[in-house]
């Protein structure tokens, strides 16, 4: 039981907290993550199985951990050590519940790479790598770097008991925050001092909403998205006191500079989430507190000034990266058009006519013990095989008068380069975003990406709205069968799941 906004409930839980506790790691680090189920509560989903967000998982395709992709879901009882290394990634990432909708009940939290390699005289730290010439390398150079913002919806109602649509009853900012006409509960304060300079970590560990962020009198200088760092952008540059904003949506993640020059005093920290009845800052909802060293232990008073929001298309790489393939739409190896929509009648999700559902086995399984042919793969028509080394693009389109967007779309075992945002009749080929969860259109407008096939494993592409994606709104992409085939997780496949399939049947 916890009650974060003042509302007890009972809660899915890792370590016991909300948000889950912090997994830090240096760059080459090994994970062994063991995660026992103990959960006994059946009014939530007691089975689970963790993925970890953001990371590429090369050669260990079965530690990624979606539900009946790589995985039978562990039982009560039982537990399943993630063994995995990152050797080229730092930066930020989460993880969380991947089966069913168990992350809306509580078990997300985040995941933080360094950039120090285990040995530290082998290297600088490669957060404070930058390009000599970039005029902008000082921003990697900063006092502090502890603080992790999770922004989160949270719900009153258990989520297998969730009404359609569901509708949150308040945004937590690192596990807390307050509903409307609730208790006054205590509010996250991030503590900074006078003169120093600090990167945050925003982190959306989201089920639904997005979220504008900001902060009261104080600009960001972003220089992180999903992992990769990005040329500083500094949201706002125009005016010297002004708010900046950044939209936040499932699963994405930023780390931005602040400079702590502003007056010794209270500021609010807004998340304010785009849907729902929860918008505004009515007794001080959707905040938290960011608090000067000397500044009274009060609520702020301050207002949020007009804000200048992130734009997508102004966030470039640090280290330019050419897109793969020929720098003209449709011109990559594999051109696949996705197109989204929901069934009025069944209310299930579809892209390109077919919906997800829950596979007799896991698809590695399926490919493990010996199923090779796409047409042999289960669910049919949600799976697309995809040949290795190539180059993909991807768009993705909603068909007229589908609901629900913007969909934050999350590929597994990849990052991407955004060559069309939401929103633009034009494509960027030239040094464009790069990340693992993008925004389609709320319209029937193209959202594309780029990425090569260099990771053999069946990798989950979903809307992270997690009731959109339990109501199949996801395709796999099953990338380099043979390959697959021949890959040898060092646990026994058919007995994961005979635990599985013994008990629950
Ligand atoms: Cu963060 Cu498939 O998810």
């Amino acid at each position: 039981m916890i009650s974060p906004d003042g509302y007890p409930r009972s809660a899915v839980l890792a370590g016991g907290t909300f948000p889950g506790p912090i997994i830090k790691g240096n760059k080459g680090d090994h994970f062994f993550i063991n995660v026992e189920d103990k959960l006994t509560d059946n009014t939530m989903v007691v089975n689970t199985s963790i993925h970890w967000h953001g990371l590429f998982q090369k050669g260990t395709n079965w530690a990624d951990g979606p539900a009946w992709v790589t995985q039978c879901p562990i039982i009560p009882g039982h537990s399943f050590l993630y063994n995995f290394q990152v050797p080229d990634q730092a930066g930020t990432f989460w993880y969380h519940s991947h089966l069913s909708t168990q992350y809306c009940d509580g078990l997300r939290g985040p995941l933080v790479g360094k950039g120090t390699p285990p040995n530290p005289a082998n290297k600088p730290d490669p957060f404070k790598v930058y390009d000599p010439n970039d005029p902008a390398k000082h921003m990697y150079d900063v006092d502090d770097e502890s603080t992790i913002l999770t922004l989160a919806d949270w719900y009153h109602f258990t989520a297998p008991s969730a009404p359609t649509p569901a509708v949150f009853n308040s945004t937590l900012i690192n596990g807390l925050g307050r509903y409307q006409n609730g208790p006054l509960s205590d509010l996250a304060v991030i503590n900074v001092s006078y003169g120093k300079r600090y990167r945050f970590r925003l982190v959306s560990i989201s089920c639904d909403p997005n979220f504008i962020f900001s902060i009261d009198g104080h600009n960001m200088t972003i220089i992180e998205v999903d992992g990769v760092n990005h040329q500083a952008l500094t949201v706002d540059s125009i005016q010297i006191f002004g708010t900046s904003s950044l939209r936040t949506i499932p699963g994405q993640r930023y780390s931005f500079v602040l400079n702590a020059t502003q007056d010794v005093s209270n500021y609010w920290i807004r998340a304010q989430p785009t849907l729902g009845p929860n918008q505004g800052f009515v007794n001080a909802t959707n905040s938290a507190i960011l608090r000067y060293a000397g500044a009274p232990e009060q609520d702020p008073t301050t207002n949020s000034s007009s804000s200048q929001p992130l734009v997508e298309t102004a966030l470039h790489p640090l280290v330019p990266s050419p897109v793969p393939g020929k720098p003209v739409p449709n011109g990559a190896d594999i051109n696949l058009l996705l197109e989204i929509s929901l069934d009025p009648v069944t209310n299930k999700w579809l892209i390109n006519g077919t919906t997800f559902d829950i596979p007799p086995a896991p698809v590695l399984l399926q490919i493990l013990s010996g199923k090779h042919r796409p047409q042999e793969l289960m669910p049919k028509g949600n799976i697309y095989e995809l040949k290795p080394n190539k180059t993909v693009e991807v768009s993705l389109r909603l068909l007229p008068g589908t609901p629900g967007g913007p969909h934050p779309f999350h590929l597994h075992g990849h990052n991407f380069y955004v060559v069309r945002s939401a929103g633009n009749e034009t494509y960027n080929f030239d040094n464009p975003v790069i990340r693992d969860v993008v925004s389609t259109g709320t319209s029937d407008d193209l959202t594309t990406f780029r990425f090569r096939t260099d990771n053999a494993g069946p990798w989950f592409l979903h809307c992270h709205i997690d009731w959109h994606l339990d109501g199949g709104l996801a395709v796999v992409f099953a990338e380099n069968i043979p390959e697959i085939a021949h890959e040898n997780p060092p646990i026994a496949w058919d007995q994961l799941c005979k635990i599985y399939n013994d008990t629950i049947g």
